[in-house]
């Protein structure tokens, strides 16, 4: 078992992921969205023997409001196979891209998702710091983790995540 960059080969398999693991093939959509965006991105698999198991994606967002170049990564969407969910994978998935996105020197990385997981891998609630979202949604659900001490201290704005996420938007 790994974890590894996504190879050009693979998109098909990452949108088969998508597909099984949501309701619709929206975000298996968003993935392919993304990554043709031209936006910035870090997209890793986990692969067991031959078969890609779980996916995540970290694309850059725009810190609106805040003049200074800080980097910041919005992870989103991640999902492993349902029949390979609780064992484990999907933390591996978040630790490695977030050490990832620490060795190309992010500043920062956001979610909007669960308080009852992503807490554990050091993403506090976003009211820790200035910063807001465009999206709708009750404040503690948008976490934020600075990957470089003191990153978000005096940094204020609205964090603006790819367009293509706007068929989220409530
Ligand atoms: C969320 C997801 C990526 C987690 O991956 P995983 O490999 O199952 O996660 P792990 O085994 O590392 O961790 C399991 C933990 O995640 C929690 N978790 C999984 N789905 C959750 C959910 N919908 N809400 C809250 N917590 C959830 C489990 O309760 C478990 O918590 P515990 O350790 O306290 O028991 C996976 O469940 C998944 O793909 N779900 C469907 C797609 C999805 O919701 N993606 C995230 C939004 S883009």
């Amino acid at each position: 078992m790994s974890i590894r960059r996504e190879l050009p080969a693979d998109s098909d398999i990452i949108a088969d992921i998508y597909t099984k693991g949501f309701d619709t093939d929206a975000e298996a959509k968003l993935v392919n969205t993304l990554r043709e965006s031209g936006a910035p991105y870090l997209s890793l698999v986990y692969e067991d023997g031959n078969d890609l198991i779980g996916h995540i994606l970290f694309t850059m967002v725009e810190l609106e409001g805040d003049n200074s170049n800080i980097r910041i990564m919005g992870l989103a969407p991640m999902c492993v196979l349902p029949g390979d969910q609780c064992r484990g994978i999907g933390s591996s998935l978040v630790r490695a891209g977030l050490d990832e996105c620490k060795s190309e020197g992010y500043d920062a990385v956001v979610v909007l998702g669960y308080t009852g997981f992503y807490p554990r891998f050091g993403f506090v609630s976003s009211v820790e710091f200035d910063i807001t979202t465009t999206f709708n949604v009750p404040m503690e659900v948008f976490m934020a983790q600075e990957l470089k001490p003191g990153a978000l201290k005096d940094r204020s704005g609205r964090v603006k995540f790819n367009q293509a996420f706007d068929q989220f938007k409530c």
